[in-house]
């Protein structure tokens, strides 16, 4: 396939920084999406094939197969072609496109039929006989979890599961369980059919740039590792903050809400990389073992101290006035569902012994803002007469969303003849030092899957030491009344400020 030539060359400005893009190309690979007509195809997962291409870097032989319950070709690639012109970074390349479009096919079927699976196989090898070539194969499960365990064993009937040739690998989106037991007996039935190492579970938190700036930010400076520790770290806090409410979504949300939303998975991925130790070398192996050791080492959570949650109820956020959770379009009117979920937790080892670590998320809070902070222990003694309370200590805030960077406080004396000091910061922004937008989550987590690199996707047992964490929360809540009701726009229930207010500490305004 012609590929970005043009997106390759384009302009990236003077900033040599910009000139490292990792030109690796996948191998002959074919691409079946389960869930092809969804919101999730439609928004992020077809618009960042596009994306790939535009920028060079899917193979010369790639091939997507949507499997669909009714279409044909004409009116799926119609349907493709919106999606790229609706949701891609890149705009819309008439030549691109051309040479994209023949390589889009549907299969039609149940997922539950038997039929289905036999097409799908008959496509696959079809595809391959055109092309000459035998392609990996990548099945991207963007369907409702039920469907997983019996999609994987149906793969694995027709030949396409474990020890497959030509090799294949099982992608699968969130939520994975929905709760302990659940994953474990998930896990179960998807290892039925495939081996671990085929199977690349989704946390697309994992593919923002920010996140894995992280890693590069504690274990490529020499100057962060010494100091990330209890000796100096006073707390750590955690933020998924949204502005946005639950949308159309009320069917699946208020079968998860935010504790199994976003805090099992995105806010403990981001403690986990927070927390682990340096690993040997970037291999998916080593790293994984590093995180799943890290979330292991979680002490058992006080439901009731250590957790808060909340519902939104009426409120402006953004200017605007918008209803409260329980008047949702198809939300239940007595649902007690959190819309809003804290966590304080502390992880058992020498690096983090007595260390808090505040973890939140919600629905229509007044901001869209994802950060980590790291407050560091104020300095121990303070020469200047009178100055203790204007010397505030060190934070540092790595910012994965909206605006991607890193801010260190400092404090700073005040110019002029007096002693005055004040928190100045120390400013990274990624935009600015980079000159170019970073690329999409799944732009990332799809070329890694085609590269069969599973650095970045969550192992299952990462996927229970998360859910043996929140567990206890989910079954405490369960078991209690309905959460506290926060207005939408402000920072959530008053319940969950007592979370830092046991260490002395507060939630960073948002
Ligand atoms: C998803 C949740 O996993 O993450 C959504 O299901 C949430 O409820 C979303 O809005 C947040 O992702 P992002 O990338 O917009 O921060």
């Amino acid at each position: 396939m012609a590929t970005g030539e043009r997106a390759r060359d384009a302009p990236t400005g003077a900033n040599p920084f910009a000139q490292d893009v990792d030109e690796q190309l996948p191998p002959p690979s074919t691409l079946v999406l389960f869930g092809a007509t969804g919101d999730l195809a439609t928004r992020k997962l077809l618009p960042a094939v596009y994306d790939l291409l535009a920028d060079g870097r899917l193979p010369e032989r790639f091939r997507v197969i949507g499997i669909a319950r009714e279409s044909d070709d004409a009116a799926f690639r119609a349907r493709v072609r919106d999606a790229i012109a609706q949701h891609a970074r890149h705009e819309l390349d008439p030549a691109l496109w051309q040479a994209l479009e023949p390589r889009i096919g549907v299969v039609i079927g149940d997922f539950g039929s038997p039929e289905l699976f036999d097409a799908l196989a008959a496509a696959l090898a079809a595809g391959d006989r055109a092309d000459g070539v035998a392609t990996q194969r990548l099945f991207y499960l963007a369907v409702s979890p039920t469907f997983f365990a019996p999609i994987a064993a149906a793969l694995a009937r027709v030949g396409l599961g474990r020890g497959a040739e030509p090799p294949t690998r099982l992608l699968i989106e969130k939520p994975f369980g929905r709760d302990l037991a659940s994953a474990i007996e998930l896990n179960a039935a998807i290892q039925a059919s495939f081996d671990e190492p085929q199977i690349f579970r989704i946390d697309h938190y994992l593919g923002k740039e920010t996140v894995q700036n992280l890693l590069v930010f504690r274990f490529a400076n020499g100057i962060f590792e010494p100091l990330w520790n209890r000796t100096t770290i006073e707390a750590v806090q955690i933020t998924v903050a949204e502005d946005l409410g639950i949308g159309h979504r009320a069917g699946y949300y208020d079968q998860s809400g935010a504790l199994r939303d976003v805090l099992q998975n995105h806010a403990l991925q981001l403690l986990s990389l927070v927390a682990m130790e340096s690993p040997a070398s970037f291999d998916a192996s080593l790293v994984r073992d590093e995180k799943a050791k890290a979330l292991r080492a979680v002490r058992p959570v006080a439901p009731l101290e250590d957790a808060a949650r909340g519902q939104y109820t009426a409120g402006w956020v953004g200017g605007e006035h918008v209803p409260g959770y329980l008047e949702e379009p198809g939300v239940p009117p007595d649902s007690r569902t959190e819309t809003y979920a804290a966590m304080r937790l502390e992880i058992e080892n020498w690096r983090w012994a007595g260390v808090p670590f505040y973890l939140r998320t919600g629905k229509r809070l007044p901001v869209r803002r994802t950060e980590i902070a790291i407050a560091f222990r104020a300095a121990p003694h303070l020469p200047f007469h009178g100055l203790d309370a204007a010397a505030p200590a060190n934070e540092l805030v790595i910012s994965v969303q909206p605006n991607e960077g890193a801010t260190l406080r400092i404090a700073a004396k005040v110019p002029g003849t007096a002693m005055r000091v004040r928190p100045v910061q120390m400013d990274f922004q990624y935009g600015a030092a980079f000159l170019r937008e970073s690329p999409e989550a799944y732009e990332r987590l799809l070329h890694d899957a085609l590269m069969g690199d599973a650095t970045l996707f969550t192992r299952a047992d990462e996927v229970e030491a998360a859910w043996r964490i929140v567990d206890p929360i989910l079954r405490a809540w369960e078991a209690a009344g309905a959460p506290e009701p926060y207005e939408a726009g402000t920072a959530g229930p008053v319940a969950a400020d007592a979370l830092p207010a046991q260490d002395g500490q507060s939630w960073r305004p948002l």
